[in-house]
């Protein structure tokens, strides 16, 4: 196995199949496609995509010309005949919404299979779109049990996720948004091969554990759902005001600091604050008036409320205990409590019995006349993060800076913390830690 003399076999010609195949013997690597439907192996033998795709009509032909594309529905001879194979089989969906598998399953069967009498590490690479586990749970366990070899040391495997946009898929391979790598444990050796299939493509692979990886694809394709839900949303909302959608929207995108930008994309606790909460309302209302329907923003409601309630229950597991709260105000910085989803906490907790301290070096438990007294709350609130450490036997973080990071560091042995912000800290022995979403 040469570096850039890697042969390929794809298994499923179709869209990830076929683009994937022609792009790789546009790149010089020779290719044999896969699958069982003989109309796509005499069209890709006969030099045609079995698949309308821009440009990839002109890469099966000279690839095909040259002798680098063949195809066939022998599988076994074409995984013998190769380095490393793909599977780009459908995964389509099912009546009650989950994933069928049994395409990616019976593929790694029929590698499994193929490889059971071969010499040397083949390596296997999923294409498909699976869902975290799947590798694990389905592919590993069918290509051991048919193979008889083990996955990792006789058998190379990595997951590669594919993000080609169907109509400018040629384009989206050399000029890819992002390429993920998923590694299987220390299987460095198979993601060194894809680098090397991969060698033409100006973009640094992100090298990740392949249930992150097969996460990944989930998290770009609904989050792609989500802003065209949400940019049509507002489109509805500007028609019914007479106002021009796409002037708005561009507004909305020029702003690459806090917009279109890397803020507020880190999964943590629910979002608070004097304008979040108050204008979602208003702009629902709006919407109410006006006959048009908010799902999208009805869903942010209802999302900021399910993550109060699943920081609640984190805390409130195990009974009422001593609950030392760091961080009152719904950010750093602030001492302003309006609708701070951590007094919502402190609330519901103190409701269930809970015995609290609480420690915000921006909020004091004196009458001041400001905005940051809450009567209710005044009596819990301690003057130092020490005194919250030294009653608490659960500490809730829910700011992050050094002081508390500091204090939290010495916490006693049997302490439970939970955490909302992702403090960097390295929980002392005895202590035990849980973040909210990590
Ligand atoms: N189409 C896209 O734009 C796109 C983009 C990214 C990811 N994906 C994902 O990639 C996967 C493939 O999607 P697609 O659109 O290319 O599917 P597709 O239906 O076009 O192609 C799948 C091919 O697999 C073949 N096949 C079935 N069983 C086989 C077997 N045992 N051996 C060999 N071939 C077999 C089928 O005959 C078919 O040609 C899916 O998981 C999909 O979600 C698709």
């Amino acid at each position: 196995m040469t570096e850039n003399k890697l042969k390929v076999s794809i298994l499923g010609a179709g869209y990830v199949g076929c683009v994937s195949a022609g792009c790789l013997v546009k790149d010089g690597f020779e290719v044999v496609a896969v699958d069982p439907d003989k109309y796509k192996i005499n069209a890709i033998l006969a030099g045609k995509s079995p698949i309308y795709e821009p440009g990839l009509d002109a890469l099966i032909k000279s690839g095909a010309e040259e002798g680098m594309l063949t195809a066939t529905d022998d599988f076994k001879k074409a995984v013998m005949e190769t380095d490393i194979s793909f599977c780009c089989t459908g995964t389509p969906s099912q009546e009650d919404g989950s994933l069928n598998t049994g395409y990616v399953r019976l593929v790694s069967e029929q590698i499994g299979g193929a490889i059971r009498e071969k010499e040397g590490r083949h390596i296997v690479v999923m294409r498909s779109t699976i869902l975290p586990g799947t590798v694990e749970k389905e592919v590993i366990p069918a290509l051991e049990k048919a193979s008889g070899k083990k996955v990792g040391s006789d058998i190379g495997l990595a997951y590669y996720p594919e993000f080609l946009r169907e109509g400018t898929a040629i384009a989206d391979y050399y000029e890819p948004g992002a390429i993920v790598f998923g590694q299987f444990e220390d299987d460095h050796v198979s993601i060194e091969a894809l680098k090397s299939l991969c060698g033409q493509i100006d973009v640094t692979p992100h090298v990740i554990p392949i249930r992150s990886a097969e996460i990944v694809k989930y998290t770009n394709n609904c989050w792609h759902a989500v802003k065209i839900s949400f940019s049509n949303e507002i489109g509805n909302l500007c028609k019914t005001a007479g106002i021009d959608s796409h002037v708005v929207m561009d507004v909305l995108c020029a702003d690459t600091r806090l917009n279109i930008s890397k803020a507020y994309m880190k999964p943590g606790f629910a979002y608070g604050g004097s304008c979040l909460p108050k204008d979602l309302r208003a702009l629902r209302h709006f919407g109410k008036v006006n006959n048009v329907a908010t799902p999208v923003l009805d869903a942010a409601v209802e999302a900021n409320d399910y993550q109060l309630d699943r920081a609640f229950r984190l805390v409130n597991r195990g009974g009422a205990r001593n609950v030392g709260i760091f961080g009152l105000t719904f950010k750093p910085d602030t001492d302003d409590l309006r609708e701070s989803p951590m007094v919502l906490l402190a609330e519901r907790l103190m409701s269930k019995g809970h015995k609290l301290s609480i420690y915000d070096p921006n909020v004091s438990a004196i009458d001041d006349g400001g905005r940051n007294f809450l009567p209710h709350l005044a009596g819990f609130i301690k003057n130092s993060a020490e005194e919250v450490t030294s009653e608490a036997d659960t500490i809730v973080i829910g700011i992050k800076n050094d002081q508390i990071r500091d204090a939290v560091k010495n916490t006693r042995d049997g302490t439970n913390i939970v955490d909302l912000v992702r403090m960097p800290i390295e929980p002392q022995q005895g202590v035990q830690y849980e973040g909210l979403v990590w």
